[in-house]
């Protein structure tokens, strides 16, 4: 019988519990023994909730319990959860969490610590929600030199784009249909700011190199700038508009970038829409694998936490491999990055984008401006370059 403590009870949390319940009897015929939740740590109570009397308020009970021996980390936030990890790793029980915020800041430390005490510090619900993205990276993919990641890791600017594209919705009415629907939150600076994103490519650019990518250097835009126009010409060019959040080798060294880009719709990320997530992995001798799913939610962001359960389970004793070492890796500006570039500009701005940009090919969507394409170029050209085009309303890359 293998027990476990699970650590708010929460959205998470009590996905957790469910599954485990629900699931019982397929997870012990496919991992050869019994789980059983033998705690809830959680500030509040529950009365009348069918687990109300595993429900505990102190975690020492937990830590000096030697019958449990893995801990679900579903609380979210820095304090108290690191603590909380390192405690347990240190007793040496497992622990399996979500919280791509402990990930992203301690995540090579725990692993450590993990490994010093024969156990494991397992994340796959850090990324993607639901989508086995993290296993695969330790396992399948281990042979493959990955060259590019590209993900749209952020279910409510996902939604929020998706509705502006297929219904013309303007992003202020959109935003708040989210919030209404539980999507996102009432400050939702972490997700249209493109930060949340930027912590999940961050750990998955750090299982990439196997050093440490910082979130901080990460260099993220939102989507707070797009607009029903924007969409207007993506639809005249075939085109999408996604968050996308890259980490990719280039001459210069690694980049990782949120922001977002026009997707044309042929590229298997402009069919990610709603609340969806998607990771599309480049490796040097697989080729393209995309990682498609529901990237947040109860049900799926919670089996993506019993799944590390299990991996626990199956290896009592044993440190699964995970290479993400504290060596920091600084990464390369993205100047030196080649794409081509969507760009708007007043109508006034005409004759001077024919001077810069010579054999830019005009889209007309409305009065009183126009857009174009430009050919490949660095980002640091392109910006060079649009610094003599007058009217530039905004510029949008290209995936
Ligand atoms: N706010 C996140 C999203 C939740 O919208 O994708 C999952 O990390």
């Amino acid at each position: 019988m293998v027990k476990v403590a699970v650590l708010g009870y929460g959205t998470v949390g009590s996905g957790v519990v469910q599954i485990i319940d629900d699931n019982n009897a397929l997870i012990k015929e496919r991992i050869g023994d019994d789980i059983e939740v033998k705690y809830i740590l959680d500030l509040r109570d529950f009365p009348g909730d069918k687990n109300e009397a595993k429900v505990v308020h102190d975690y020492n009970i937990i830590l000096n319990d030697p019958e449990i021996s893995i801990v679900c980390e579903t609380m979210g936030g820095v304090k108290p959860a690191y603590q909380f990890s390192k405690d347990a790793l240190e007793a040496g029980k497992s622990v399996c969490t979500s919280n791509k915020e402990l990930v992203e800041n301690y995540g090579p430390e725990l692993i450590k610590t993990a490994r010093a005490n024969n156990c494991n510090y397992l994340f796959e619900a850090s990324v993607g929600g639901g989508i086995p993205i993290i296993r695969p990276m330790n396992t399948s993919l281990v042979p493959e030199n990955i060259q590019r990641i590209m993900g749209i890791l952020n279910g409510t600017t996902n939604y929020i784009l998706t509705k502006m594209a297929k219904e013309g919705a303007d992003y202020a009415d959109v935003l708040k249909e989210a919030q209404d629907l539980g999507y996102a939150e009432r400050n939702p600076e972490a997700d249209v700011e493109g930060h949340d994103a930027g912590r999940k490519i961050a750990i998955l650019s750090s299982l990439m190199t196997g050093k440490t990518v910082k979130f901080a250097d990460v260099h993220t835009e939102g989507i707070t700038g797009i607009d029903t126009v924007d969409f207007e010409y993506a639809h005249a060019c075939g085109k999408s508009i996604k968050l996308l959040a890259t980490s990719e080798q280039t001459d210069a060294g690694y980049v990782a970038m949120v922001a977002p880009f026009m997707i044309g719709a042929d590229h298997p990320l402009n069919g990610v829409n709603g609340v969806f997530n998607a990771v599309y992995v480049t490796g040097n001798m697989l080729g393209d694998v995309m990682f498609y799913g529901q990237g947040a939610g109860k049900l799926a962001t919670a089996s993506a936490v019993v799944s590390d359960v299990c991996e626990c389970a199956r290896n009592v004793g044993r440190t699964l491999p995970c290479v993400w070492s504290e060596e920091k890796l600084e990464l390369a500006d993205p100047s030196a990055s080649v794409r081509k570039f969507f760009v708007r500009v007043k109508a006034e701005g005409e004759n001077s984008v024919a001077d810069v940009f010579k054999d830019a090919e005009k889209i007309r969507v409305k009065d009183g401006e126009f857009a174009f394409v430009t050919g490949e170029m660095s980002e640091a050209d392109f910006k060079l370059k649009l610094e003599s085009v007058n009217g530039v309303i905004k510029s949008i890359r290209l995936a």
